[in-house]
């Protein structure tokens, strides 16, 4: 039994039908598309027949092919762009932004109270007309030692507090090893400064650290006096914790004399922020300064001490902790 044109339009058409209904994806009805109505296509192919038949069935067999090509052809636009409707749908809500959700806070950093602390000391010293420098924290013991009128059997020369990097070499155990640096560059009148690490081999405690910051300072000019360190002191205490009273009691360092020790008073207790007193003459006059007409006066401060203060800390080791509910405080 042999099909017709006709029959196998009909077959070719229900198939077609049939296909488009059950597509499911564009990437099905695509192909679809392409096996009925493609340039080899079953439909397309159904078109050539036409020169084969008799004349007087060509055109009715041509009209009723193009009539199923249209209609599949409309049937194949309305069913692609339902479903790709549907996919980009279906893509947006898979993607989609809870809107409504909270936001992730986004915290701003802050200084570190040290950080802030030795801004706020630089500040004052500026203000009161000091200038300041900085030097390397890995230091000539010439520099940290000798210029400053140790004798040669100092203790404080001794490894066992010191950090040596090589023979000649070490951590500056105080910034006070800037004197000499500065002497050497600069005749008086000087007005210096300088804030910075400290390190010592010392037993980790309360108070104490290996590593620390300190400010030093140094005055060299004609007529200059106890008198006029203490008052130096008194207003650069004042400019940092107010009206706190201040103390000063005889101590010793071999690059002063006389030398002190100054404290503020601090809720009950008084607090030592360091040593200070007037520059010996041994250290001006190898520096060539006249000692006849020149005088100075220096100190150097604990910075760390002076935060703890300020803020009430009642242990040094957390200011180097790094744990941010304590350091969120400030
Ligand atoms: C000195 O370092 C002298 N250079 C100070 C000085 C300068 C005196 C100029 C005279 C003239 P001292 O070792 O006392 O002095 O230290 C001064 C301050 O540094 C101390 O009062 C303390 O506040 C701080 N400091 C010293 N060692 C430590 C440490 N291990 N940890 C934390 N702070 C320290």
């Amino acid at each position: 039994m042999t099909t017709t044109p006709q029959e196998e339009l009909e077959q070719v058409a229900s198939q077609a039908e049939a296909a488009v209904s059950l597509a499911e994806t564009t990437a099905e009805i695509d192909a679809a598309e392409v096996h009925y109505l493609g340039r080899k296509g079953l439909l397309t192919g159904l078109l050539r027949l036409v020169g084969t038949l008799p004349s007087t069935e060509k055109a009715v067999f041509g009209q009723a092919v193009n009539a199923r090509k249209e209609a599949l052809t409309a049937a194949i636009a309305e069913k692609k762009t339902r479903l790709a409707n549907a996919e980009r749908d279906s893509y947006l809500k898979a993607d989609a932004v809870d809107v409504t959700l909270p936001g992730r806070p986004v915290t701003a950093g802050r200084l570190h109270p040290l950080t802030q602390q030795m801004a706020g000391v630089k500040a004052a010293l500026m203000s009161m007309g000091y200038s300041f420098r900085e030097y390397p924290d890995i230091e000539d013991y010439h520099y940290n030692f000798q210029t400053l009128n140790y004798p040669p059997d100092h203790p404080a020369f001794d490894e066992q507090m010191s950090f040596y990097v090589d023979a000649r070499h070490l951590l500056r155990t105080q910034t006070t090893a800037f004197q000499a640096h500065v002497m050497e560059a600069q005749k008086p009148p000087i007005r210096a400064a300088t804030v910075g690490r400290c390190y010592r081999y010392e037993a980790v405690d309360a108070t104490h650290l290996h590593t620390f910051h300190q400010v030093d300072l140094l005055a060299v000019d004609e007529g200059l006096t106890l008198a006029d360190l203490k008052g130096t002191f008194a207003h650069f205490v004042r400019l940092l914790f107010g009206d706190v009273e201040i103390r000063f009691r005889p101590d010793f360092f071999p690059f002063v004399e006389p030398g002190v020790e100054v404290a503020i008073r601090w809720g009950t207790r008084w607090l030592e922020l360091g040593g200070a007193g007037m520059v010996h003459p041994n250290i001006l006059e190898a520096m060539g300064i006249d000692t006849e007409r020149y005088t100075g006066f220096a100190w150097g401060l604990g910075v760390d001490r002076i935060t703890m203060s300020q803020y009430g800390i009642d242990d040094i080791r957390l200011l180097f902790d790094n744990d941010l509910r304590f350091l969120r405080q400030f």
